[in-house]
């Protein structure tokens, strides 16, 4: 199919947008300064930090997982049983300590960071997937 233009320009740091790319939702959430920092805090505790598996994009194999360290383009759906997990933009420390933002699945627990990568100890076997895309300008993301 075609691929799905997304567009960032209204984006608001902290904010998530949601489309949908082959009948998938897809996240792209703008990440704040805070966010970012964050990142490196907990890296002992994921299960998959660099993102070395291999259907990642190579775009994804960085602590950001991303082409732009601002922005987070992931598909939507948890890696266990596929249910769909929540944002969780402040509040992370109630399900994980330590942790400021991330995405939480409320099936089996299953707890990722603001990039995406999922944490040791929980059902999810790998991180969130990042499907191909790319910037087409400053404020276009086209997914596909
Ligand atoms: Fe998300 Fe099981 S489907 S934890």
């Amino acid at each position: 199919g075609a691929p799905v233009e997304v567009n960032i320009s209204k984006a608001e740091p902290g904010q998530m947008l949601r489309v949908k790319w082959r009948g998938q939702p897809v996240w792209v959430v703008r990440r704040t300064d805070s966010m970012l920092e964050g990142l490196d805090d907990h890296e002992d505790r994921l299960r998959d930090p660099h993102s070395e598996e291999p259907q990642q994009p190579p775009y994804a194999k960085n602590r950001y997982r991303s082409i732009k360290k601002e922005y987070l383009v992931a598909v939507g759906i948890c890696t266990h049983l596929g249910c769909s997990p929540s944002y969780v933009p402040t509040e992370m420390e109630e399900h994980i300590e330590g942790v400021h933002a991330g995405f939480f699945c409320p099936c089996h627990g299953s707890m990722y960071d603001i990039a995406g990568r999922v944490f040791e100890g929980v059902p999810a076997p790998l991180n969130l997937v990042v499907p191909p895309h790319y910037y087409e300008d400053d404020e276009t993301i086209l997914v596909g």
